[in-house]
């Protein structure tokens, strides 16, 4: 069976109080109509229309892609209205409706209503809410099939009794849903053309309205202000960390952990609190990660270790190596196996050898540094002549002193030594010590300066 699906993504939101259209707003880093495209995708549908209207310019700009087809619905005449703009673009044998504004729906959902359409049968999602107040109701006669859905502001006082609500998604057999879209009235307490009185006519039509329900009302959850989207936020955050825990991750506390991207665990991982992981993260087994650790685009090799407060991005860890605390590690960082970055230690473009040690302190930048070698604390690479950047190659079991400039380009060879306090500026040999300060001079009776008395 083919399908389109259809993202109703054209409302304002007003209740955002933003210039930002309430679709593009983010759940753990990503856009709600964001989550609801990749969604769509795992269904691979033959298409996805996209219904677009208030900042429809920013939207497409945001979310533009090949398989997405934006459709512009000018005036926001009512949800039905909207449908009706995708339909010269439907051809598929099933259409299933969602919104750009509901981004915690699960595939698997909507796997099991789409299993429900057929010509003669339409799947409907419900929600059975404790407080259904504003949501359309699901009207089911005695036999409790679905004769209707009326509209909170359409309901009768026995109608409004009702606590099955109707999430909005449903699933259509493409054929029959261009005529009865065509057959919609405004006629209505909101003056609006309504998808739901589709189901009326569904069922006028002779078929069976057929229904799913949500398990998790969070799951049809829409986000219409702030504060609902913070909780869409909370519930996408604790399911994400009821997953890594059944992978075999320990959290210290799901309710401060933060996933905003795709992440890979492996077994016996251990979380501290106010960790944030974004982008693309790969966390091996054994590995621990500390409290208050930011990590994006980044690979933790088994038993790595980052300390507490440390910020990646674009870092590579390889086995057994460790970072932090307060280790900063920006694109292009590789830790070899079992190497020690320290406290204050801050990486871009460096590559730290296998065993090597940067304990504390430090800035290395475009630079390589062969296994075993030492960088004492405070030492920095002047990769940066104010123009160009330049490498530093140091290579296996250097031992760099305290306090030390590289400035680069500059080789250090194998097993060579600098002094504290050294400005490397040329090679340094292999197996040499290279001193690069002044000497130091002791001046002899020297006197303190005194202090002198204000009139
Ligand atoms: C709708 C349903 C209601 C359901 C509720 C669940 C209808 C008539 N009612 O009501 O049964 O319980 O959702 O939240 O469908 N939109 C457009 N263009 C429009 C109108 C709406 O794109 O012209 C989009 C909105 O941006 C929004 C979604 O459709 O994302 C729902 O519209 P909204 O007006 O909020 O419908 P509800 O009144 O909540
Ligand atoms: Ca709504």
């Amino acid at each position: 069976m083919s399908l389109d699906i259809v993202i109703l993504a054209a409302g304002q939101g007003t209740r955002m109080r933003s210039a930002l259209p309430k679709v593009l707003h983010p759940v753990a880093g990503n856009s709600m109509l964001g989550h609801v495209i990749h969604s769509a995708r795992q269904l691979q549908p033959q298409g996805i229309h996209v219904v677009i209207g208030h900042g429809a310019d920013a939207v497409r700009e945001r979310l533009a892609a090949d398989d997405l087809n934006f459709v512009l619905q000018d005036k926001q005449l009512g949800t039905g209205h909207a449908v009706a703009q995708a339909v010269p673009g439907l051809s598929a044998d099933n259409v299933l409706i969602l919104y750009g504004d509901v981004p915690l729906i699960e595939v698997a959902t909507l796997q099991r209503l789409l299993q429900k359409v057929s010509a003669d049968q339409l799947g409907l999602l419900t929600v059975n809410l404790t407080d259904p107040t504003g949501y359309g109701r699901i009207v089911r006669d005695g036999d409790g099939q679905v004769q209707a859905i009326v509209e909170h502001k359409d309901a009768s006082d026995a109608q409004k009794a009702i606590k099955e609500g109707n999430t909005g998604i449903l699933a259509v057999p493409g054929k029959r849903l261009a005529e009865w879209l065509a057959r919609l009235s405004n006629d209505n307490a909101q003056g609006e053309y309504y998808l739901t009185d589709v189901i009326a006519m569904a069922v006028s039509d002779g078929l069976v309205v057929a229904t799913e329900t949500a398990q998790d009302p969070m799951e049809v959850q829409g986000a219409n202000d702030r504060r609902q989207l913070a909780e869409l936020e909370r519930h996408y955050q604790l399911r994400e960390g009821r997953r890594l825990m059944a992978l075999g991750v320990t959290l210290r506390d799901p309710a401060r952990f933060d996933v905003r991207g795709d992440v890979t665990v492996g077994r016996d991982v251990l979380i501290d609190v106010n960790v944030v992981l974004e982008g693309r993260v790969v966390i091996e087994d054994d590995v621990v990660i500390g409290p208050n650790c930011y990590i994006k685009d980044s690979t933790l090799g088994r038993g790595v270790v980052v300390k507490a407060n440390s910020h990646l991005d674009g870092a590579v860890l390889h086995e057994g190596s460790d970072a932090g605390p307060f280790a900063r590690l920006r694109p292009g960082t590789v830790l070899e196996a079992r190497a020690h970055v320290g406290n204050f230690v801050e990486l871009k473009n460096a590559r730290i050898g296998e065993g090597a040690k940067a304990g504390h302190l430090s800035y290395l930048g475009d630079a390589d540094i062969g296994a075993g070698s030492n960088i004492g604390a405070g030492t920095i690479t002047c990769n940066y002549d104010g123009a160009n950047k330049w490498k530093t190659t140091i290579g296996e079991d250097v031992f760099i002193g305290s306090n030390n400039s590289l400035v680069a380009p500059v080789d250090i060879l194998a097993g060579a030594t600098t002094a504290a306090g050294s400005t490397i500026t040329q090679e340094v040999p292999e197996g040499q010590l290279a001193v690069a300060r002044t000497r130091q001079r002791n001046v002899e009776g020297w006197k303190r300066p005194v202090k002198i008395k204000k009139p």
